[in-house]
């Protein structure tokens, strides 16, 4: 069972639990965050629903927060692997996400910049452990140094 998170609830830890106690094999987070735009000109929203789905390196911080957060409150103790996204555009991304307790990162808004965007990360990702001496992606999992 995958089941991906929302940042828009009071406490996305609560919900991860849930999900968890509920039979989620992986987590995903996190989904877009509620936006709005108005345009000062017409004083009219600029989305047609008034308010929508805030994504890409605009939320990154946010997500990088709930990654680690629910990392440490119920990734790590039940072992549910957790799958980062929110603005992930870079190799250097993706490591702050795996940092934070990600066991696997996922790319959205950066491929309709460009397509290859996955590939690029991916091949940065190995550069990275290369350049670090790290043996894998999964060494990096939770690693953010905090002392
Ligand atoms: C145009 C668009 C459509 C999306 N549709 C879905 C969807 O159908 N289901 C879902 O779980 N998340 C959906 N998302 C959220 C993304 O999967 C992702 O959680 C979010 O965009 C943050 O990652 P990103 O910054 O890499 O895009 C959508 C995002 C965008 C921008």
């Amino acid at each position: 069972l995958f089941v991906k998170l929302s940042p828009n609830v009071t406490d996305i830890c609560t919900t991860a639990q849930a999900a968890v106690d509920a039979g989620a094999d992986v987590l995903a987070l996190i989904n877009t965050l509620a936006g709005m735009a108005i345009d000062p000109e017409t004083r009219r929203p600029r989305l047609g629903n008034v308010t929508g789905g805030l994504s890409g390196p605009a939320v990154k911080p946010i997500a990088v927060r709930m990654v680690h957060a629910v990392y440490r409150k119920v990734g790590e103790p039940s072992g549910v692997p957790l799958v980062g996204m929110g603005g992930i555009m870079t190799a250097g991304d993706a490591v702050e996400f795996l940092l934070a307790g990600a066991t696997a990162v996922g790319l959205g808004t950066a491929t309709f910049l460009d397509p290859a965007a996955t590939l690029k990360v991916a091949s940065g990702l190995r550069d990275y452990l290369v350049r670090h001496g790290v043996g894998s992606v999964r060494e990096l999992t939770g690693a953010v140094r905090l002392d």
